[in-house]
């Protein structure tokens, strides 16, 4: 395995790793900037793919924020390494998260967010939005930069395979059909449709994202908003039941 590094927005660098044996990319997001930002850890066994990434952008040691959006091994499995290499590193995520899980597991406690809180963290802002269960996990939340509108979207348009770096092609299609099919294996009902499903989709369609920054698969530039709202529509239909005409 290789890591192949890619600029997707002003500073923005995907550090991507194809895993074979699961067939599907584990991207990591580092916003270079005065305090870096690291989007995921990545799994703890792939550390040395990501850390070697990171290495192609900044010297690792000057990591400062890590943050995540639930508690799952490609989220968050590598964060006690990221903690051990750089000193002042400290992860970000939401309040339930550092409370339920990452205060015990990792070596230094983490900044607990709140909904709405932003990181300033030099040219670039991090805003926090708590999203409960989307897209799965009491815990879960996401990061949306201000400044460029770039919304760091997690396990949403999840596509398989290991497509290009960043595209400004349909990527909903591929999302659509990654939801279609994973409902039918053993990994289904990853995501659960709550009451509140919906409303969080369309709030983060709301924030008009330019840049959509996957975890697996491309990253997608173009009217984040509508691809987003075209997502929300596909969710509702697959595992919400909600027929529109
Ligand atoms: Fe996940
Ligand atoms: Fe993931």
């Amino acid at each position: 395995m290789k890591s192949q590094v890619s600029e997707i927005a002003r500073g923005v660098h995907r550090i991507s790793t194809f895993h074979p044996d699961f067939g599907i990319q584990f991207n990591q997001f580092l916003v270079a900037d005065d305090e870096p930002f690291l989007m995921h850890t990545g799994m703890r066994r792939m550390f040395e793919h990501t850390l070697a990434g990171v290495r192609q952008v900044i010297d690792p040691a000057r990591l400062r924020w890590i943050g995540f959006s639930h508690f799952e091994s490609d989220e968050c499995g590598a964060l006690n390494e990221w903690l051990a290499l750089a000193p002042a590193a400290q992860a970000a995520c939401s309040f339930v998260g550092a409370t339920v899980a990452v205060n015990d597991f990792a070596e230094r406690p983490a900044r607990a967010l709140a909904d709405g809180e932003v990181l300033a963290i030099g040219g670039h802002r991090l805003r926090f939005l708590a999203t409960p269960h989307v897209p799965h996990g009491w815990d879960a939340g996401l990061f949306f930069e201000e400044t460029d509108r770039t919304l760091f979207c997690s396990d949403l348009f999840f596509q398989p395979g290991d497509p290009v770096a960043l595209t400004e092609s349909d990527v909903t299609g591929a999302a659509a059909e990654a939801i279609r099919v994973g409902a039918t294996g053993p990994l289904a009902n990853d995501m659960p449709f709550t009451p509140y499903t919906d409303a969080t989709l369309r709030r983060l369609a709301a924030l008009e994202p330019r840049t959509l920054a996957a975890m697996h698969g491309s990253s997608y530039r173009g009217d984040g908003g509508r691809a987003m709202l075209a997502l929300a529509r596909v969710i509702g239909e697959e595992l919400g039941g909600v027929r529109r005409p």
